[in-house]
């Protein structure tokens, strides 16, 4: 049996807080899982940090006007904090723009790099001649050859949601400058991941297909089925580790090279502290490795960092990659660019002292197997009818009723009780779920031994015997004090706080999981325990009230937001506007673009001729709704083709309040081919 576990979490992006949807999906779980280890003797090293590099920080710098290490500084500091209010236990919180974590993925490049592992080679990539910058694919936006929106970005339109390539942008021009990019050669390291095809295939595929969450699996599996491709793992920006080779100045590690080997600088960065072996940890076989994720993150852990690793030569592979799918909130997506998310810093200055009720709350909803949602009206029933009806009524009888009939001094009960067995039986459930990652199951198994205990004390009524039969009182209330004892220790791993107010007030100390699951009788006989403590506390309405007011504000201020008329485009001559040939025309048929959800095809009368024109509206109107509609269209545009099918013209549209399109036409019906003036 090996007694080392390195248990990572995913590196949070430091450009913006975390919120429930990270929480649920990664951090909680992860330290449910790495307090139960601990519990179970292993030594364990919980590491985790901010991711610092990559993209989406240096747009939100360039947004705010402020540099990237400014963005990294503030939510660095607030992410860490609110970690650790949220009682998630790392051993190590690091970041990537540490000096350690600099050298030690400079080291691993440079190892790779001397071992021949990668392939050099020469692409083109938009550079913008102002900024004199090369520009990443979110740097460069244009109109959408899909859908006509002109503020596509270069990986992705997210008007008809197309995944997109730089160079299929029509008029594309670069986010720093707004001039048009030109197209410059450029020189990248790659790791031909096809090469580690059969390995992953024999590690992954044929190795863990009972053991690894099918969801991660399957992922892995069609990955390799489409076959892997070399994947650059440089990139052309000056925000990163920079590539260690001589003349390669304005280059940086991917951020997604650099990042996984946070988890290994950080752990050297917490050895140094703790006097361990960092190798102990990461290249030994009394280690295990688990890595906890979000699902989009499954290819980075179980296809690109296990390469690299396998590349490098020293390390073992993960034991388990153990990824969550989503969290909804109020049945909408999470998103932190429209603010839709509950903050896990708001939430702790909220909520002062129940960070155990949104570990409970999330943990119970966590989205194991598919996307889950969380309402406050959930969780403030999981509050009030679980927490405080169940656990801490519990809790808070037997501690009032010993304190109350024996001064807190546990009375004599018969130790052989057949109501102790549920104490070890509910620690081995929770042992068992918690080793298939299975949390939601291990948290009931948890809250059933509650559920036992309130019912226990329902049945032997102890208040109502102590009257007419002193020993079977007393025998109820020492059966019923050692079900609490046993909650305050498995209650540990997902209500940290809770447990240590619980250990204080029975006057006893944290055990290890296979005491609780060897013992019944935890508190003896004559054992005194303090005066009962609030655990929990009935949530009002009003406090769910306010947070789902809170959230309708801010849907209100996105659609302001969202309504807020651009700025002018540049003043052009009237001779400008002679060039545009725009008509009256009639849509005489329409059907859909197979394949293309968004597209509809229509052949029109412009009065001039009838012609075929492909537009993106087939999410506001079906195809015939259109026929018979009298549109405009834009005459002299150069035909394109679209999905195969050349478009000759642009029809006129317009968006209405509700997000849909609507087609511009004149105030009457006029005849076709009218020229506007
Ligand atoms: N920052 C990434 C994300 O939020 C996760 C990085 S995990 C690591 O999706 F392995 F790269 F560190
Ligand atoms: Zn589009």
């Amino acid at each position: 049996m090996n007694h080392k576990r390195l248990i990572t979490a995913a590196l949070p992006y430091a450009n913006g807080p975390v919120h429930i949807g990270h929480l649920a999906g990664v951090y909680i779980p992860a330290d449910v899982y790495a307090r139960f280890e601990r519990r179970m003797g292993k030594e364990v090293a919980f590491i985790c940090g901010s991711d610092e590099h990559g993209i989406p920080i240096t747009i939100r710098a360039k947004k705010e006007g402020v540099t990237p290490q400014d963005i990294v500084d503030q939510y660095h500091t607030i992410i860490k904090k609110s970690f650790s209010d949220l009682g998630i236990s790392f051993d190590e919180y690091s970041r990537t723009t540490s000096k350690k974590h600099k050298q030690v993925s400079q080291d691993f490049f440079t190892t790779l790099y001397n071992k021949d592992k990668f392939t050099e080679e020469v692409s083109e990539q938009y550079f913008d001649e102002e900024a004199n910058e090369f520009l990443a694919d979110r740097y460069i936006v244009g109109t959408c050859p899909n859908c006509g929106n002109e503020n596509a970005y270069g990986d992705q339109c997210e008007k008809c949601g197309t995944t997109l390539s730089p160079s299929e942008l029509i008029n594309p021009r670069s986010m720093l400058s707004g001039n048009k990019p030109v197209l410059k050669e450029t020189k990248n390291w790659y790791l031909p991941l096809n090469d580690y095809e059969e390995f992953l295939n024999k590690w992954i595929i044929e190795g863990h297909k009972d053991d690894w969450k099918t969801n991660v699996y399957g992922q892995v599996k069609s990955w390799l089925n489409d076959g892997l491709k070399p994947r650059a793992m440089t990139r052309d920006l000056n925000w990163g580790v920079p590539v260690p080779l001589p003349n390669a100045e304005g280059k940086v590690l991917y951020v997604w090279f650099d990042a996984p080997i946070g988890y290994i600088s950080f752990t050297q960065e917490w050895a140094e502290k703790t006097g361990k072996n960092w190798k102990d940890y990461w290249q030994s076989d009394d280690s295990e490795l688990v890595h906890f994720i979000g699902k989009d993150n499954i290819v980075f852990h179980c296809i690109i960092f296990p390469a690299m690793m396998k590349a490098h030569g020293d390390y073992k592979m993960p034991t388990n990659v153990p990824a969550f799918e989503f969290l909804n909130l109020e049945n909408d997506k999470i998103s932190t660019s429209r603010n839709w998310a509950v903050w896990a810093h708001e939430y702790v200055e909220e909520f002062p002292g129940q960070q155990d009720v949104l570990r409970y709350a999330l943990l119970s909803s966590a989205p194991e197997t598919k996307d889950n949602n969380f309402t406050w009206k959930d969780f403030q029933t999981k509050n009030n009818s679980e927490l405080v009806g169940i656990f801490g009524n519990f809790i808070n009888r037997v501690a009032v009723l010993i304190n109350k009939f024996y001064e807190g001094i546990i009375p004599a009960g018969n130790e052989n009780a057949i109501e102790l067995n549920e104490i070890s039986k509910a620690a081995t459930e929770v042992d068992q779920f918690l080793t298939k990652f299975e949390f939601r199951n291990a948290l009931s198994a948890m809250m059933n031994l509650a559920r036992f205990g309130n019912q226990y004390l329902q049945i032997e009524e102890p208040w109502k015997t102590i009257k007419v039969d002193e020993e079977k009182a007393a025998n109820s209330l020492f059966v019923a004090i050692q079900i609490a004892a046993g909650l305050a220790q498995i209650c540990e791993p997902f209500l940290p706080f809770s447990s240590e107010k619980l250990l204080k007030m029975f006057n006893s100390e944290k055990l290890t999981w296979q005491e609780v699951e060897s013992h019944n009788v935890l508190l003896k006989t004559g054992h005194k325990i303090n005066e009962a403590s609030l655990l929990f506390s009935k949530i009002e309405d009003e406090t769910i009230e306010f947070q789902i007011q809170k959230l309708e504000n801010t849907k209100q201020s996105n659609k302001k937001t969202n309504l807020k008329a651009n700025p002018m485009k540049d003043e052009i001559q009237y001779d400008d506007f002679t060039k545009i040939d725009l008509r009256t025309a009639t849509i005489l048929t329409a059907e859909k673009v197979e394949k293309a959800d968004k597209l509809l095809k229509f052949s029109v009368d412009t009065g001039v001729d009838v012609r075929t024109v492909v537009s993106g509206v087939a999410e506001s109107f079906t195809p015939e709704e259109c026929v018979g509609k009298q549109v405009m269209i834009l005459l002299n545009l150069a035909p394109r083709k679209i999905r195969g099918i050349e478009s000759q013209g642009m029809l006129l549209l317009t968006t209405k309040d509700n997000g849909k399109l609507a087609f511009v036409k004149p105030e009457v019906k006029v005849e076709n081919g009218i020229e506007i003036s």
